[in-house]
């Protein structure tokens, strides 16, 4: 996708981070936005701010987990805008702690929020844009799921999250070969942050009432939790910085958007030891000493 001006961009999660990044940048570029997020307070905020700046954004309190909320979103942007060109099913959540320590209720939640929410968004807007491409001369369109470079190694003590990013991989993937298969205008990428610093670190705002009720978050969560932010914050990169690199990436019809490309050597080796059947690296080694001390004095 070459032009951004005048096109309408959708973003979900577009209250906080990465995804207030995307939608400020595509504010920049000129573009109609759709925002949605599950967070009221957050929307608003960013929704001011960029109508403010002279944007036209529609908004949308929208939780990605319920297929119906992102059909309402679909429906909206159309009678909206008559179009849609550019998506970013970027919404998510992490829960930290041992794999075998996370609540149904909390596999749920991740699942629902990181891979659904992506399966929602890719089902629901890409015969949309299929359909867009039909009635518009000179149609381009994009889809970015976020996933993480979690979703690309495997790291120990954030199993939902890992889970939930190595299927969004797969599903963009597919999506890529599957629209070159009915030759459509339109790109795919996924999305593959390393640390950086938001308040994904401060997920469990979100956790819905059902996982509350009945589970207390996984008892080595706190202290895992406190490594990997501090990680987070010692070496990320900003969401703007993200944000940025990720249009270009767009621009230049990148698949795999690697803002932090120091993790790739974790992929290769990850990738290594799986042609070598050799156990698995470990891609988070510098934090393991610490979080191995960490569990053990629990
Ligand atoms: N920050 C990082 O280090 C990092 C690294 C890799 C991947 N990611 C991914 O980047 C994406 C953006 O996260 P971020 O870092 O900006 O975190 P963030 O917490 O700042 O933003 C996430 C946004 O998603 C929204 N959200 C949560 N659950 C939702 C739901 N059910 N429906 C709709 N919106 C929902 C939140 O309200 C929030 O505004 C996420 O998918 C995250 O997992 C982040």
């Amino acid at each position: 996708m070459k032009d951004f001006a005048g096109r309408v961009a959708v973003i979900t999660g577009a209250g906080s981070g990465i995804g207030r990044a995307l939608a400020d940048r595509a504010a920049a570029l000129g573009m109609k936005l759709v925002l949605a997020d599950v967070d009221p307070d957050a929307l608003e905020r960013a929704t001011d701010e960029l109508l403010a700046g002279g944007s036209e954004v529609l908004s949308m309190v929208c939780d990605v987990r319920k297929c119906s909320h992102v059909e309402e979103l679909a429906d909206a942007a159309i009678i909206r805008f008559h179009g849609v060109h550019l998506v970013f099913n970027n919404a998510g959540v992490t829960s930290a702690g041992l794999v075998w320590e996370h609540s149904e209720a909390d596999w749920e939640w991740v699942l629902g929020v990181n891979l659904w929410g992506a399966i929602h968004g890719v089902r629901i807007f890409t015969p949309l844009m299929l359909d867009c491409a039909k009635r518009e001369a000179g149609y381009e369109g994009h889809i970015v799921n976020t996933a993480a470079m979690t979703g690309l190694f495997g790291a120990p003590a954030l199993g939902p999250e890992t889970v939930s990013r190595h299927a969004v991989v797969a599903l963009s993937e597919t999506l890529y070969h599957d629209l070159r298969l009915v030759d459509a205008p339109i790109g795919a990428s996924v999305l593959c942050p390393d640390q950086v610093p938001t308040a994904i670190a401060q997920s469990q705002r979100h956790r819905p009432e059902e996982a509350r009720r009945h589970h207390a978050p996984p008892p080595s969560q706190p202290a895992i939790q406190a490594l990997l932010a501090a990680d987070a914050a010692a070496g990320g990169m900003s969401a703007a910085a993200v944000a940025d690199f990720t249009f270009e990436a767009i621009r230049d019809g990148a698949f795999y958007i690697v803002p932090q490309p120091q993790g790739l050597d974790a992929v290769a080796a990850r990738a290594q030891a799986i042609v070598n059947v050799a156990p698995p690296a470990d891609a988070r080694a510098h934090l393991t000493d610490a979080l191995h001390a960490q569990l053990k004095g629990q």
